[in-house]
């Protein structure tokens, strides 16, 4: 390591200490586990793990030790010594009862007292979910202290936990299609499933964009379909002239479920069908309706080609390779797609017309469930059940499938109340390839909005369900989508501390559930994180965006994080050399834009956050601080302008810019209409620059700046010439499903390009 690296160690190791005590009396509040543990009571007293610690095990608890055991050499730097006996009592003991019904299949108690740590469970699984709880209580800060050569377990304190799932089914899943990951990667996100008590590992392993499972019996899949030219870049119209591929060969598969298996999560491979197949057809665009040729497909979006269900030999190929599928994958459920399968191609193919004509088909959405119920019977015969998206239910529902609701909520309901299973995975909340928070200050993400408070309140039982329909729940699972997520890191960022959310919703019972809570008991794992280098989402700076404030009241910033420093600048400062600590409450006599920021021990820092402090004193005469907003909710017409302004609009307030998430965060159809006044501090010609992803109007003086009508991201500059002074100013924004964005920038002589402050914006004093 070279010398930066090791002070840098130093450092961490300095700012980790400092809440590092060896205090006796331990409370409640120092069990931190996440998910909830079911049960959790505590006494005073602590134990400590130490070098002369013992591990004993019962035979058939081998792989839990073992995956213990490397746990704790790898943090804190030794070897527990080894046993197997079945009277120990001191020491870790790892018990299985077969007899203790009380806890389920996954359930386990944790008991610390002065003999001990002891785990007991009916099954291997729920001994391993105890060590996970017990993980979280004495190695947070390990690996950095023995990396500082001071190791030293942090001490347990005295419990009892009793604890089992609330969900059978608890899931995330990855698509490596659209970006290839190393085994090595997808070996660590398994990790994160593990670390959260989370089961099922759902690998989305064929897309459009490139086929990425070895399957010897079609070898074109990983010469052709695995590499795709080039790559779209967003939702632009430009490609990067890059070409990317990867897949994983037969060997790789199994080192991965093997690896899987020992962390008791189970793989469930998607292998899509009849849509997102484009990469198969171009190695074999026999297995399309029109012939192709196709190339693996380097643009976004849906395709129109698909397999033809007109042909014997598309069932032939798909038979083909689940067989090799399912010598790879024990799994009892394979996710065989169905979802965004347009019926296009389908409704011009002589074949196709052909099939729907001799099996009596009414229409093309019942041949895709024809094809849906080809392919299940093939899986049910061989012992395996079939999962798809909730369009697989489109044209009449598979006799024994589950149906994975991801278009909100109302697949899983139909699904419930036909008798079916189903997995909860509305994009809405758990689509974790969307936005975790403003898009000013996150990485570019597909339009979702779903934060970690939003994840963390979704209810997997839609309450349209009666008890008996509830049933049918199996559970629920976030999805991360690649589109526009290509390096690990990138994952690691979107999925965490999300997936520490959503193990809650799965995992914790309903009545405990609480955010503030929750993000109390995050601590150890945001020091886990950091200790460890894991790229998770850092939380922001907790400060309004804009504030009034009387003079001298003070503003304060606050962290969700205990480690780390929040450090702000004066001005949209992104020179991190000259941020400043922040101690106290911060007093102002002029207004002022801040930026900030939670800065890690190791040098990462959280989003930059941008903060205006306006004083009331300082709105000019007869005018106040802020814009009118109104609300009105969807549908409306296309000329979205005129029946805003001859509407009553379902809500009004006061936003002090002109930005949809000061009104809302919700996703859905509606618009916003702000207006009010702008003032221009010089005569000159202004450029402002446009960005939204819906239909979106400014008009300043009457005089329209700015209208699109698309619903694509979209980024315009406009030159305008403005007098000095107040102008009218209106800003009408519409939204159709996702969440929208809007940002307004702006430049002048001797201005640098920057959003239109809240301090240029105002109405008149009523
Ligand atoms: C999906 O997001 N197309 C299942
Ligand atoms: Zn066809």
């Amino acid at each position: 390591m070279n010398r930066f690296g090791s002070l840098l160690l130093m450092s961490i190791a300095v700012l980790f200490s400092a809440s590092c005590d060896d205090s006796k009396k331990m409370r409640l509040s120092d069990v931190l586990i996440v998910p909830l543990p079911a049960s959790v009571t505590t006494s005073d007293g602590s134990y400590t793990i130490t070098s002369g610690t013992k591990l004993n095990i019962q035979k058939g608890l081998e792989n839990e030790a073992e995956y213990f055991s490397k746990f704790v050499e790898k943090r804190l730097g030794y070897k527990l010594q080894l046993t197997e006996t079945e009277s120990a009592t001191k020491g870790i003991v790892l018990k299985l009862n077969a007899e203790n019904k009380e806890l389920g299949a996954e359930g386990y108690q944790l008991i610390v007292d002065k003999k001990g740590v002891h785990i007991e469970a009916a099954t291997a699984a729920g001994v391993f979910y105890g060590i996970q709880s017990l993980k979280q209580l004495f190695a947070s800060r390990a690996y950095i202290q023995l990396k500082s050569g001071v190791t030293r377990s942090q001490p347990i304190p005295y419990c009892e936990v009793n604890d089992e799932p609330r969900f059978a089914y608890r899931g995330m899943h990855l698509d490596v299609g659209r970006h290839f990951q190393s085994t090595a990667f997808v070996k660590k996100y398994i990790d994160f499933l593990a670390d959260h008590k989370l089961n099922k590992f759902h690998w989305h392993l064929t897309e459009d964009q490139g086929w990425r499972i070895e399957i010897e019996k079609y070898p074109k899949l990983t010469t052709v379909s695995s590499i795709r030219s080039q790559t779209q870049i967003r939702k632009t119209e430009d490609f990067d002239g890059v070409q990317h591929g990867g897949f994983y060969s037969k060997d790789d598969i199994k080192e991965v479920v093997a690896y899987a298996k020992a962390r008791h999560v189970t793989i469930i491979p998607e292998i899509e069908m009849p849509g997102h197949s484009v990469a198969a057809l171009a190695a074999y665009p026999e297995l399309s309706c029109t012939g192709g040729p196709f190339v693996v497909r380097t643009k976004w979006g849906v395709s129109e080609d698909v397999y033809c269900a007109g042909k014997e030999a598309t069932f032939e190929f798909i038979e083909n390779v689940l067989t090799e599928v399912l010598e790879l994958f024990p799994s009892e459920y394979i996710h065989i797609g169905g979802d965004e399968a347009p019926k296009k191609r389908w409704n011009e193919c002589p074949d196709c017309k052909k099939r729907i004509q001799t099996e009596g088909l009414a229409n093309a959405d019942e041949l895709q469930s024809y094809f849906i119920k080809r392919v299940e019977a093939f899986l049910n015969g061989k012992g395996r059940k079939l999962i798809g998206w909730d369009e697989i239910m489109e044209g009449g529902l598979s006799p024994n499938a589950t149906v994975m609701s991801w278009r909100g909520t109302k697949g899983g309901i139909e699904a419930a109340k036909q008798g079916h299973n189903a997995i909860m995975t509305p994009w809405s909340h758990l689509y974790f390839d969307g936005y975790q928070g403003h898009q000013d200050i996150e990485p570019y993400a597909i339009g979702y909005w779903a934060p970690m408070e939003k994840v963390y309140g979704y209810e997997p039982i839609p309450s349209e369900l009666t008890a008996e329909e509830a049933k049918f729940i199996m559970g629920a699972q976030a999805n991360v989508w690649t589109e526009f997520i290509d390096s690990p890191e990138h994952i690691e960022y979107m999925a965490l501390p999300r997936m520490s959310a959503l193990s809650e919703v799965v995992w914790s019972p309903i009545e405990k559930r609480n955010f503030e809570d929750f993000e109390s008991r995050m601590r150890p794992m945001y020091e886990r994180w950091t200790a460890t280098y894991v790229n998770f989402r850092i939380p922001e700076v907790v400060a309004p965006r804009v504030i009034v404030l009387n003079d001298s009241v003070a503003f304060e910033l606050g962290s969700k994080m205990d480690i780390g420093q929040v450090r702000y600048a004066f001005g949209q400062q992104d020179i991190e050399d000259e941020y400043m600590v922040y101690n106290t409450p911060l007093i102002f006599r002029r207004n002022t834009q801040l930026t900030a920021a939670l800065f890690l021990p190791g040098g990462r820092l959280g989003p930059i956050t941008k903060h205006e402090i306006l004083l009331a004193s300082k709105a000019k005469r007869n005018k106040e601080y802020g814009l009118e907003y109104s609300l009105f909710k969807g549908p409306f017409p296309k000329d979205y302008v005129k029946y805003f302004n001859e509407t009553e609009p379902d809500e009004t307030g006061r936003a002090f810019l002109p930005d949809p998430k000061m009104v809302t965060t919700e996703m859905g159809n509606f618009g916003i209409r702000f207006s009010g006044l702008i003032f221009m501090p010089n005569q000159s010609q202004y450029e402002f620059y446009i960005d939204t992803n819906n239909p979106c109007s400014i008009f300043i003086d009457d005089k329209e700046l700015f209208s699109t009508d698309k619903r694509l991201l979209k980024t315009k500059k406009v030159k305008e010439d403005i007098d000095s002074g107040y102008h009218k100013f209106e800003v009408y924004i519409t939204n159709w499903w996702s969440a929208p964005e809007l940002s307004i920038r702006f430049s002048g002589p001797g201005m640098e390009e920057q959003t239109i402050p809240a301090s240029m914006l105002y109405t008149v004093k009523k």
